[in-house]
């Protein structure tokens, strides 16, 4: 064990981090860095993911909980591992740890699980190196990847840019979601390439304007599910229908079970569907779990907070 580690002795850190749902997207032409230009509204989802850190021999991760999947990379590809790296190279002290990850988060399932993942570590490893640089923290989040300024901040806000240039919004009440994932899975890079092919190929759906969110932020303040039903968005469905049509029928069997809107969650291939309270929800997960190609159906409410230290 290094002299670092012995410093720091058996000291845990723990610390947590929300999914998300898109419930805007509208996503503008791709740019000259690969990335898309977009305006969308995230809401944190009250599904956790909680890290824990231990000053360890050598980083090593290991994954626990309802969601814990063996898809999951548990190398440097693991951005929990990416965030800690981030750190200790900005921040100059390396210290190794162990890293376990109790995941409720669906995996790759446009929820930002992963997201979530980073903006614990990022956190947590702040706290066990006695960091307390918040915009060092918001710049490394910013370069792991455009979905973790969100995971950090939380709540509900408008994102910009690739989504991390953010604004937070004052929404009130509580909204009830039922999301179904699914057997298979869509890679988001190739669910941002087939929306640009769709785009070239028919002329209706050229429109790579960016729309502003008002109505979804209107709906959002006010905390009406029903008003909100009524406006949520996301440019990328039917990209992420082209890829597995198998959406397309989940979305309407949801629809026909009174949820009040489907939704693709981010890139896919999750659908969420809102509901008015929460016997609606479990009527819908009754029947989403009998629905051909729906893998877990997880219940949640929205929104939940920003990454935060686990005391004791
Ligand atoms: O930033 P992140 O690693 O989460 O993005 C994954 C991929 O999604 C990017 O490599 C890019 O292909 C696509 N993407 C995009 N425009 C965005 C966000 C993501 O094209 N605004």
């Amino acid at each position: 064990m290094n002299a670092e580690v012995s410093q720091l002795g058996a000291r845990s850190v723990t610390a947590r981090a929300y999914g998300k749902i898109n419930v805007f997207l509208s996503v503008g032409p791709q740019r000259a860095d690969g990335y898309h230009d977009l305006v969308s509204v995230f809401q944190s989802l009250d599904l956790a993911e909680t890290i824990t850190l231990s000053p360890a021999a050598e980083t090593a991760v290991t994954l626990t909980g309802p969601r814990a999947d063996t898809t999951v990379p548990l190398d440097s590809r693991n951005l929990a591992v990416q965030a800690v790296a981030a750190l200790s190279e900005a921040a100059e002290t390396h210290i190794p740890v162990a890293i376990m990850i109790d995941k409720q988060v669906p995996v790759a399932g446009g929820m930002g699980g992963g997201s979530a993942d980073a903006a614990a570590a990022l956190v947590a490893y702040a706290e066990l190196i006695g960091c307390d640089d918040a915009e060092l923290l918001a710049r490394i989040a910013a370069e792991l990847g455009a979905d973790v300024p969100f995971a950090l901040t939380g709540g509900t806000a408008i994102g910009t840019g690739r989504g991390d240039e953010l604004v937070p919004v004052a929404g009130s009440g509580t909204f009830h979601w039922v999301l179904a994932t699914s057997v298979e899975s869509l890679s988001t890079p190739e669910v941002y390439r087939t929306l640009d092919e769709l785009r070239c190929e028919t002329s209706a759906a050229t429109d790579d304007t960016l729309h502003d969110p008002d109505d979804v932020v209107t709906a959002l303040t006010a905390g009406d599910p029903h008003a909100l039903a009524g406006v949520l968005h996301n440019d990328m469905t039917d990209a992420a229908i082209e890829l597995l049509p198998g959406i397309a029928d989940v979305m309407e069997s949801g629809r026909q079970a009174g949820a009040l809107a489907a939704l693709v969650s981010g890139s896919g291939p999750t659908v969420g569907f809102l509901v008015a309270d929460p016997t609606h929800a479990l009527d819908l997960t009754v029947l989403l779990e009998a629905t051909r190609g729906v893998r877990d159906v997880v219940r949640t409410t929205a929104p939940a907070g920003g990454a935060h230290l686990v005391i004791g």
